[in-house]
């Protein structure tokens, strides 16, 4: 998000939403209300999930999930160093160890191949992240902690609406989380929902975000009353408000933007010096960013100046993402051995986020298009090619 003329990302809002929000205000319920509710069983029905919780944020959710999996200090997860970095810090936040992974390049995901190799007597959970919205590798991963005992959390906060072999992202491990953040296909400024079939991380999640209240029935009945150590990780009716607008346009908020990664890949797919995203056919993207990246020769310099020459042009450009375990405050985590993940590195040091939301114009697509071609061409120049 930004002022640029052609912004990174923009939430697609409509009239639907203004008028659900003016219904809460006029019902004066701001908080624990019906929006939530219908919020809560609209994303249940799309996911096809028992339960649905709706929380503050993305994170906040991944952080239930973990402590009502029983996650805490000296358990490691195994998690990708290449994600938001909430997918890590919410480890960290429940005491317990993140144990990095190395991706696969093409889903960007982490690589299946690996993920055994990282078991120790020590692991608890695997908490896998779709990152960019690509839910592929999900049904391997859960597989996988099938047979080692683990407990699967799926970070799908980037994913809703994707799908692996048929399945809808949220719907592969004991739980997962979707965020809301304004740049998700989902926005409600800032909120997050915990999708499960287990009664009990349902139940237990309700209470952890209601300050440890027991089953709702029951934190109605006594509002002092607290079973547990909690939190405040409640969303507010308006919020939530939004969100029930979103999830009744969710088909149209999702093919927009396929329409726009659509039309992104039909026009850069003639510039050799990029590689494009692809989808594995047995996987729906449900396309959250779009981030090309450069070839192996192009530098993390270069890179980072084709970012700033887009935005000296009014056009929002970021390195999505810069890796986690290469964080300064995660590093010094490692001490003398941190680890190494070199297909995540030399991939991080090339990616190129370009403006990607449902509301693109063809002239906004073939303007960023061009811009980066001839930030390209003299790119080449500079080379001496
Ligand atoms: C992969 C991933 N995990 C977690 C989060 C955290 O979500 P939130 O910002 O709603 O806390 C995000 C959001 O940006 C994300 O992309």
């Amino acid at each position: 998000m930004g002022s640029q003329e052609i912004p990174l990302s923009k939430p697609d809002l409509s009239p639907l939403e203004t008028s659900l929000v003016m219904e809460v205000m006029q019902n004066e319920r701001l908080a624990i209300g019906p929006m939530t509710e219908e919020f809560e069983e609209r994303v249940a029905a799309y996911v096809g999930t028992r339960h649905a919780v709706a929380v503050n944020s993305g994170t906040s959710g991944l952080f239930c999930v973990l402590k009502a999996a029983g996650v805490g200090p000296g358990d490691e997860v195994i998690t990708t160093p290449f994600s938001f970095v909430a997918s890590t810090n919410v480890i960290l936040h429940a005491g317990a160890k993140p144990v990095f992974v190395d991706i696969e390049p093409v889903s960007l995901n982490m690589d299946p191949g690996l993920i055994e190799r990282a078991i120790t007597p020590r692991t608890k959970a695997i908490l896998a992240v779709e990152t960019f919205g690509n839910p592929m590798h999900m049904d391997l991963y859960a597989e996988i902690a099938r047979r080692n005992g683990l407990v699967m959390v799926e970070d799908c906060c980037e994913a809703l609406g994707g799908a692996c072999k048929g399945r809808k992202a949220g719907s592969f491990g004991a739980a997962g989380v979707f965020g809301f953040y304004p740049n998700k296909q989902v926005a409600t400024g800032e909120g997050g929902m915990i999708v499960t079939d287990d009664d009990e991380i349902a139940s237990l999640c309700r209470s952890l975000r209601n300050q440890g209240r027991g089953s709702d029935a029951v934190a109605k009945a006594g509002w002092l009353r607290h079973e547990r150590l909690g939190y405040n990780f409640r969303i507010s009716e308006l919020q939530a408000a939004v969100g029930v607008g979103q999830m009744r346009r969710i088909d149209e908020l999702i093919e927009k933007r396929a329409f726009v990664a659509r039309a992104y890949i039909e026009k850069l797919s003639g510039i050799p010096d990029l590689v494009l995203p692809t989808v594995d056919p047995q996987t729906t993207m449900s396309w959250f960013v779009f981030v090309p990246r450069l070839g192996v020769e192009f530098s993390r310099e270069e890179r980072d100046g084709l970012i700033a020459g887009l935005r000296n042009h009014d056009i929002g450009s970021s390195d999505y993402f810069p890796c986690i375990h290469e964080m300064p405050f995660i590093r010094s985590m490692f001490g003398s051995s941190p680890p190494s993940m070199p297909i995540a590195e030399s991939i991080s040091s090339r990616t190129l986020a370009l403006p990607f939301y449902g509301g693109m114009t063809m002239r906004d697509i073939d303007l960023v298009v061009q811009t980066l071609e001839v930030l390209l061409g003299r790119q080449a120049f500079g080379r001496g090619q």
